[in-house]
């Protein structure tokens, strides 16, 4: 039976970690792996984590299960940083549970949304590729609607088109910072646009917040978020600890949904502890233990905060830098300065991105999107002139 599989096409960005270890040159540059990097190209534990993990040793004194919901201490503390520290919990209309990493979480947001009778989901393109994975993988209908102008800018009336057209059943899934694979983001106005059309929409908002921190700041980056909780009855929210607590690989996620009222709470949380329970019974519990430390702790909280602002802010150098290049060939560099977090993507052919990995060392994805931390300020220069000589 299990000779009926067709042959899945392998993934491209590993195939293409493999040929960069495989590259003997040693001003190679991997700017497709989607993690942060250092000015030296490392991807350390943050100090804060490290801090945590010593504790977590000394007084964790059981590895019993815990259940489905995760550890909800690690929950309740992520809250103030996504609903706003005056009111965590909206008035009694939010609760969460942790799943395992921002990929559980935006797969039980869809699950439970296809549960509830969406049947169709609308999504700016492009967009992680997950996103389509998943949804396809539950099945549930993709509408697509552009993201991005050519200019490097947010479309906003493709999205507002979306949701005045969305019927019943419908949902929207929105990246509430950073986006990924495009930087563009939209600006707060663009939000309280989309809040407002949203208000009068039939479309259930799914919000991903995997990159909180790592734009403009924490209270910035949700500022979409709270503006369309502010104009919605209900919605859901997935969220990733993965990037901003550099967590990736010990899958450290949460996910939140907002009821229009909270007595509907315990019914809807019972579905979503269903659907985890049947998906992976219960998430990873060291990443969130060491995460819920760190927020529970205030000298540690602010370590982690110092750590997450250097970050953002050598993300930003980088894309200041290249903004001021102005432009490498025929691409306008000046968009990447506006937009936000790990990556942004270029207007290469493919060819144009094969000669860059063949005759200068440089390996991007396929769709000419680039993480701007793997540029430091020792390679940059060597960057734009490369891709000013293959795109001349
Ligand atoms: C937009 C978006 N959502 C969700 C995720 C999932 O993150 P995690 O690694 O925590 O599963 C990612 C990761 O790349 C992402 O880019």
């Amino acid at each position: 039976m299990l000779d009926r599989l067709q042959a899945q096409s392998p993934d491209a960005l590993l195939a293409l970690i493999k040929l960069h270890a495989a590259d003997p040159r040693p001003d190679k540059i991997d700017l497709g792996v989607g993690v942060y990097r250092t000015g030296q190209g490392d991807t350390p534990v943050f100090g804060a984590i490290k801090a945590a993990e010593r504790k977590l040793v000394e007084e964790q004194d059981s590895k019993s299960y815990l259940g489905p919901e995760g550890d909800m201490g690690f929950v309740e503390a992520l809250m103030p940083y996504i609903f706003g520290a005056a009111d965590p919990s909206l008035g009694g209309r939010v609760q969460g549970m942790q799943t395992p990493g921002g990929t559980g979480a935006v797969r039980l947001a869809v699950a439970l949304a296809k549960a509830a009778g969406v049947e169709q989901v609308h999504m700016g393109t492009p967009s992680w590729p997950n996103h389509a994975q998943i949804l396809a993988d539950l099945p549930l209908a993709m509408a697509a609607f552009d993201h991005a102008n050519d200019d490097g800018t947010a479309n906003l009336d493709a999205a507002l088109a979306a949701i005045a057209g969305a019927q019943d059943g419908d949902a929207i899934l929105l990246h509430g910072c950073c986006h990924n694979p495009t930087g563009i983001d939209y600006t707060p106005q663009q939000w309280d646009a989309i809040a407002a059309a949203l208000a009068s929409s039939r479309a259930l908002p799914i919000v991903d917040l995997a990159y909180h921190g790592l734009g403009h700041g924490m209270e910035e980056d949700v500022y979409g978020l709270r503006a369309v909780l502010a104009a919605v009855p209900e919605a859901l929210v997935a969220y990733s600890c993965d990037k901003n607590f550099g967590l990736y690989r010990d899958r450290v996620g949460a996910f939140f949904v907002v009821a229009s009222e909270g007595s509907q709470l315990p019914a809807i949380m019972s579905n979503a502890n269903a659907l985890a329970r049947a998906n992976w019974s219960m998430p990873p519990d060291h990443g969130g233990a060491a995460a819920r430390l760190v927020l529970s702790d205030p000298k540690l909280t602010a370590q982690w905060q110092d750590e997450l602002d250097t970050m953002r802010q050598r993300m930003r150098q980088v894309r200041q830098r290249l903004a001021e290049a102005g432009s490498a060939g025929s691409v306008d560099l000046t968009p990447l300065g506006i937009q936000n977090g790990l990556f942004s993507i270029l207007p290469l052919s493919k060819e144009q991105i094969g000669k860059l990995r063949e005759d200068h060392g440089i390996y991007m994805a396929g769709s000419g999107r680039i993480n701007v931390a793997g540029l430091t300020m020792g390679n940059i220069d060597k960057f734009i002139a490369a891709v000013a000589d293959v795109s001349a």
